[in-house]
């Protein structure tokens, strides 16, 4: 998606580690313009596929998701890092791995919220190593519901999170897709 993948170039930052900081528009300050063009690119992508939840986890896959729901006019469920008092009665819960925190973590979100009648689409900002994403698919196949796919905003090829999923045969959209980050040289793959 041009309009994303000009602005990653305009204010993007690589750090060490292979990390990109775009807190001025998708991180922490959020420009929701960009972010309702980004959820029409979603819908467009996965219109008429029976969608009827989006899901994601926090904390910053929120915006993203709750934009996709409201342009798709559907509801959004997202899972919890840690069990809250927010969290009662039966839960599904998997654990996580971040490469890029080095941190472990469960997953968990109410079994009341994610059924068997459920089509999930999966959203996140970003796609890593693609624990996050990998967990939210186990909750999704825990709670008897089918996986429509998955759409991120950004996705760092180059550290297979998003090709691991392709290779189970799951539906992977990135809005902008980054082949390389070598010397702070951002490369994109496409252009949707
Ligand atoms: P991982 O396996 O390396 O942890 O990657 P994954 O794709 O699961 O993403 C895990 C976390 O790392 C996510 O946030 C994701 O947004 C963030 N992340 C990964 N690469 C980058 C990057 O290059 N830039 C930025 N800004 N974030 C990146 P999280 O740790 O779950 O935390 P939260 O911010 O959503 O609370």
């Amino acid at each position: 998606m041009k309009l994303l993948e000009d602005r990653i170039i305009m204010e993007g930052a690589v750090l060490p580690g292979n990390v990109l900081k775009v807190g001025s528009f998708l991180n922490q300050k959020i420009d929701t313009k960009l972010l309702r063009s980004m959820a029409e690119e979603t819908a467009r992508l996965y219109e008429g596929q029976g969608i009827n939840k989006i899901m994601t986890v926090e904390a910053s896959g929120i915006a993203f998701a709750a934009a996709v729901g409201m342009v798709m006019d559907l509801p959004v469920l997202f899972a919890k890092k840690h069990q809250s008092s927010n969290v009662d009665g039966e839960t599904l819960a998997c654990h996580a791995h971040s490469y890029t925190h080095n941190t472990d973590y469960n997953m968990v979100v109410s079994r009341a919220y994610l059924t068997p009648s459920d089509h999930v689409l999966l959203v996140d900002d970003f796609l890593a190593n693609g624990a996050a994403l990998n967990a939210l698919t186990e909750l999704v196949r825990m709670s008897g519901a089918s996986l429509a796919g998955v759409a991120v905003c950004i996705e760092k090829r180059f550290q297979g999170g998003g090709d691991a999923l392709r290779a189970k045969g799951i539906r992977v959209e990135a809005l902008a897709l980054i082949e390389s980050m070598e010397d702070g040289k951002i490369k994109f793959a496409h252009t949707i």
